[in-house]
């Protein structure tokens, strides 16, 4: 089937046309046309996403990205798939109101379905190879930081998350007190590399707890004191250890979930699974313990339209339906 899908939750305009086939058992994506427009430009003068702003962008973007993405407006679609949360809500409703005015005008036979931003990074892996379950997936974007036990691509548990600050928001954070540009994660990774990770000993909050949840607010003030007592500290040093800091609490309890419950896979997504070291450290830790890593390519990880054409093939093939309204707090 033929799926179009529109993603503007935050800061990127994208639509993607993809045809899906092979059900749950076999699902297969071919991707015909993606884009995306990223708005970095537009907010990094303000340090951060204005609402208003992004808003704006995406408005104006998403009749230029269609005519990219559809010669012909008027094709054969199946699935219309617009993310409905969770985001920002200016920006969600950019999103609907436009599927919803391309449906009526365009595509009045295909299905419009609102789906899930989250479970659209959760379904990103499935670009890759096949997946053995049980799996566990980290899911780590600029607002969450989740651990998910997936029994198979239909079933799945939420073990813990974040109880404070999500991982992409810390890296943001610290890039900022760092004074590097918006976006921060890619930054950091940058500065990182030129650094020694081991020359400040950053806490690893909350590793030592039975649970599956996380805190990231510790790290952050820990790095901030830190600056404040040590005027003259290395930034790279500083970017490293706390890259270091940040990446071991993550690992640390996916691969003890993937101990206890089993797992065959281990699954990485999420904008911060765009940062080669956090890939290269949970692969390697992975192999150690002889499973399978799986993570759709980087371009794949930040936000995109193709991942959210993914989710919607697999709630439909579900019968899985959100309502069509922007619900930005909306959860796993
Ligand atoms: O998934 P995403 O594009 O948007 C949300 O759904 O939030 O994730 C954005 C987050 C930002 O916090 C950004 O700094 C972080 O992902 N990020 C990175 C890297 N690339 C993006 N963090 C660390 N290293 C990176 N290379
Ligand atoms: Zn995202």
């Amino acid at each position: 089937m033929l799926i179009l899908g529109i993603e503007t939750s935050c800061d990127e305009t994208a639509i993607a046309l993809i045809e899906a086939k092979g059900g749950l058992k076999k699902p297969e994506f071919k991707i015909i046309k993606e884009t995306v427009a990223s708005q970095i430009e537009t907010h990094r003068p303000w340090g951060g996403v204005v609402p208003t702003l992004a808003k704006r962008e995406h408005t104006k973007n998403l009749p230029l990205l269609l005519r990219q993405i559809l010669g012909d407006p008027k094709q054969k679609i199946d699935l219309l798939a617009v993310t409905i949360g969770p985001g920002l809500d200016p920006c969600l409703w950019s999103g609907i109101v436009f599927a919803k005015n391309i449906h009526k005008k365009y595509l009045p036979k295909a299905k419009l379905v609102g789906t899930n931003h989250l479970e659209g990074h959760l379904y990103s892996f499935l670009l890759e190879q096949q997946a053995a379950f049980p799996a566990i997936q980290l899911l780590v974007s600029g607002g969450h930081t989740v651990l998910v036990l997936m029994k198979s691509v239909k079933e799945r548990k939420k073990l813990g998350e974040t109880r404070d600050d999500a991982v992409g928001e810390t890296f943001d954070k610290v890039a900022r007190m760092l004074k590097l540009p918006y976006p921060g994660g890619p930054e950091i990774e940058k500065l990182a590399k030129k650094g020694n990770s081991g020359s400040i000993n950053f806490p690893r909050p909350m590793n030592k707890s039975k649970n599956y949840d996380f805190s990231f607010s510790g790290l952050k003030t820990a790095a901030l004191y830190y600056l404040k007592d040590n005027i003259k500290a290395k930034r790279q040093n500083m970017a490293a250890s706390f890259q270091k800091a940040a990446t071991d609490v993550l690992i640390y309890k996916t691969i003890r979930a993937a101990k206890e419950f089993k797992a065959k896979t281990i699954i990485l997504s999420g904008g911060v699974a765009a940062n080669k070291f956090l890939r290269r450290e949970l692969s390697a830790s992975s192999r150690k313990i002889k499973l399978k890593f799986l993570s759709a390519p980087i371009k794949y990880q930040t936000d995109n339209a193709v991942m959210i054409a993914i989710a919607a093939y697999v709630n439909h093939i579900n019968g899985k339906k959100h309502k069509l309204a922007s619900q930005p707090n909306l959860n796993l």
